[in-house]
């Protein structure tokens, strides 16, 4: 188990601004449509309260739980589903809200699910992306912020369960 406190990555301040403009673009590209965000629980649940607060067309929420990690810093390499959708996906507009992508498996397992139930369109909007180390065979179209292979938490990301309730961004 890590000691010591976490160090600030990224400011409460640099998010939000960040979060605002993804918004913005997400507001423009599907002004035509009601999209459905799906949250993927636990880790979004911050970024996408604070993301759907500044999106001004109509949508719907809904979202996955999905479990990989355990209580450990590294991928166990096995997703599983713990909660399930509850909306019909087939012929919408789906946008899924990820805290981060790090291996990509979570990301590659949600896609398989959701295209077999035939959406009208896929995309996904992550608050960080690991770029140099996912392994992602389509693009993500929304990212924050692009990081380093670090364990971070904070703003919806945890630790065994712990830091989520961190206003910004940390490293441990
Ligand atoms: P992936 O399947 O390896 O891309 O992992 C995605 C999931 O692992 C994310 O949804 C997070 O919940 C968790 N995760 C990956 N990296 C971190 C990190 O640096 N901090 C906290 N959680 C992480
Ligand atoms: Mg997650």
């Amino acid at each position: 188990m890590e000691k010591g406190k976490p160090q600030i990555f990224i400011k409460q301040s640099v998010i939000k601004k960040r979060i605002k403009e993804l918004a913005k673009q997400i507001n423009h590209d599907y002004r035509d449509s009601i999209p459905i965000f799906i949250g993927v629980l636990n880790g979004s649940f911050i970024f996408l309260s604070d993301l759907i607060r500044d999106i001004n067309i109509h949508c719907e929420i809904d979202f996955f739980k999905l479990s990989s990690y355990g209580d450990s810093k590294i991928s166990s390499g096995e997703v599983r589903m713990l909660k399930d959708l509850n909306c019909e996906v087939k012929g919408r507009d789906i946008i899924i809200v990820e805290d981060i992508i790090d291996s990509g498996l979570s990301m590659t397992y949600i896609r398989k699910i959701i295209m077999k139930q035939k959406p009208k369109s896929f995309r996904v909007a992550t608050l960080l992306f690991k770029k140099d180390i996912s392994n992602l065979k389509f693009k993500i179209d929304y990212i924050g912020f692009e990081i380093e292979n670090k364990f971070v938490v904070g703003y919806g990301l945890d630790f065994a369960q712990k830091y989520r309730n961190l206003n910004g961004i940390y490293v441990l």
